[in-house]
């Protein structure tokens, strides 16, 4: 397994492997954020197939009720393994790893990310990793889908910290 920063010719293969609930693909967003410098965007691969992704987003977590107790804190977003079949083999484990260290290497003394507050696993795994729960906030966001419906969600997030 490799761990590498998304180029814009890995996008197609994110698109074809790794699924999108919205119509139009969040690997180009999250591309286009990592182009701009706001985000690095990175892809795990197993032979030349992406199994796994993650954004670190330089600017912190997008809730204001996160940012007023984290004012710099990166936040590791949209961390997803596919297929379902390949996880619990240690590649979450390995791209929050390495969106650590870029972390650390640019200096930041605190990383973040939110998990809903309905998906235990993903919490017992950021414990374990050494992160602690820290704030609940309303992740809001929406999406349109394949047919051109929009649709609004706001879940219940904790977001949870390391120290670097
Ligand atoms: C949550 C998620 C990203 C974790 O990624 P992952 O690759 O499965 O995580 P890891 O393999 O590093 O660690 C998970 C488990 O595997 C175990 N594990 C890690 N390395 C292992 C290895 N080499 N061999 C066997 N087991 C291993 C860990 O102890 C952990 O235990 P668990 O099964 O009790 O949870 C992944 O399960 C996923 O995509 N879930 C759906 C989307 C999601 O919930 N994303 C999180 C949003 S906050």
């Amino acid at each position: 397994m490799r761990i590498s920063q998304c180029r814009e010719e890995d996008l197609d293969l994110l698109d074809q492997h790794m699924p999108s609930r919205e119509a139009t693909s969040h690997h180009e967003a999250r591309y286009a954020r990592h182009r701009e410098g706001r985000a690095t965007f990175l892809v795990a691969w197993r032979d030349r197939r992406p199994v796994g992704s993650c954004e670190v987003r330089w600017e912190g977590c997008a809730a204001p009720e996160v940012r007023a107790v984290h004012p710099d804190c990166p936040e590791v977003n949209g961390l997803g393994i596919w297929p379902e079949t390949l996880r619990s083999e240690g590649i979450g484990t390995a791209l929050i790893r390495e969106a650590e260290r870029l972390a650390a290497d640019r200096g930041c003394r605190v990383i973040g990310l939110g998990v809903e507050k309905n998906n235990p696993r993903a919490k017992a795994l950021y414990r374990r990793l050494g992160y602690h729960a820290s704030v609940p906030y309303l992740d809001c966001w929406s999406y349109e889908d394949g047919a051109g419906v929009a649709h609004r969600v706001a879940d219940a997030c904790l977001f949870m910290v390391k120290p670097l």
